[in-house]
């Protein structure tokens, strides 16, 4: 199967090809620059959320070191542009956010998408973690939806019917998402600090990527993104900055079994 970016990486990267995925070690801002316009269906962006802190484990970890609007707008919004332009004319980007900037996303992505690019703010709700005195536990993050153009990839996702009446049935999911957080004991775990459940990007890539089309993750991390891509058929091409995420990344990977390995 060809890779799916149709160029080279910058010539600092480090980059791996497996079948129907690649790698790179790398900024996030200099590898989208030395893609191809138009080249993947769906984006999934889960960048540091501006907490200012740092992630550590004993599998690696990262910096979130922005620590003001200014300073996180300045890192994300040229990524923004480029993910515009990678992508197909059908293609879109889902931007995985929380409560400290994600309306301040909604705007920036407005300005390169346009209005009309906007799909949804989907809530995912995860349940884990504790409460505070002070306000409503914070228990969700945001995913914003934006299309390149009307004509957008979108399958509505099947979840199980919660009301007497439907009992045992599927419906449509709405744009809240009730997946659990990885549990410290999840077999899928695998160390990486802000590793994101599987469930969720299945549900996500299976909804807005074709099948056989080509998904981007400018930050992956432990490389969930990919490993939910291929376990559904799907291609895919991630960054990282962080050599200790792409060894994490490598080793999920060259253990998933491609659907399309068998067609080549
Ligand atoms: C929130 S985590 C992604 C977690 C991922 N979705 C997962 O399931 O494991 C953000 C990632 O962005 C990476 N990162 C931070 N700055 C970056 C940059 N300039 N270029 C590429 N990756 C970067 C970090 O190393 C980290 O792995």
């Amino acid at each position: 199967m060809p890779t799916p970016a149709t160029s080279t990486a910058p010539r600092d990267a480090r980059r791996i090809d497996g079948p129907g995925w690649s790698v790179v070690e790398g900024d996030a801002g200099s590898v989208l620059a030395s893609l191809a316009d138009g080249s993947f269906d769906l984006c999934y962006l889960d960048p540091p959320f501006g907490t200012g802190r740092t992630f550590a484990s004993a599998a690696g970890g990262f910096d979130d070191r922005c620590s003001s609007a200014a300073e996180f707008g300045a890192l994300i919004r040229p990524w923004i542009r480029q993910i515009h332009r990678v992508l197909a004319a059908h293609g879109s980007i889902l931007l995985h956010a929380d409560w400290r900037h994600s309306h301040r996303l909604r705007l920036w992505l407005e300005e390169v998408f346009g209005e009309a690019g906007f799909v949804n703010h989907l809530v995912w709700s995860y349940g884990l973690g504790g409460s505070s005195p002070r306000r409503f536990a914070r228990k969700h993050d945001d995913i914003l939806y934006f299309a390149k153009g009307p004509d957008y990839h979108f399958i509505p996702p099947r979840v199980p019917a919660s009301s007497a009446r439907m009992k045992g049935m599927l419906k449509k999911a709405t744009d809240v998402l009730s997946i659990p957080a990885i549990n410290n004991m999840a077999h899928e775990r695998c160390g990486w600090p802000t590793q994101k459940p599987l469930a969720l990007l299945r549900m996500l890539i299976e909804a807005c990527c074709p099948p056989g089309g080509r998904v981007l993750d400018p930050c992956m991390g432990s490389g969930t993104t990919l490993v939910a891509a291929i376990e559904t058929g799907r291609r895919a091409f991630g960054v990282d900055a962080s050599p200790a995420a792409l060894e994490i990344a490598l080793t999920r990977l060259t253990a998933v079994e491609s659907p399309l390995s068998a067609v080549g």
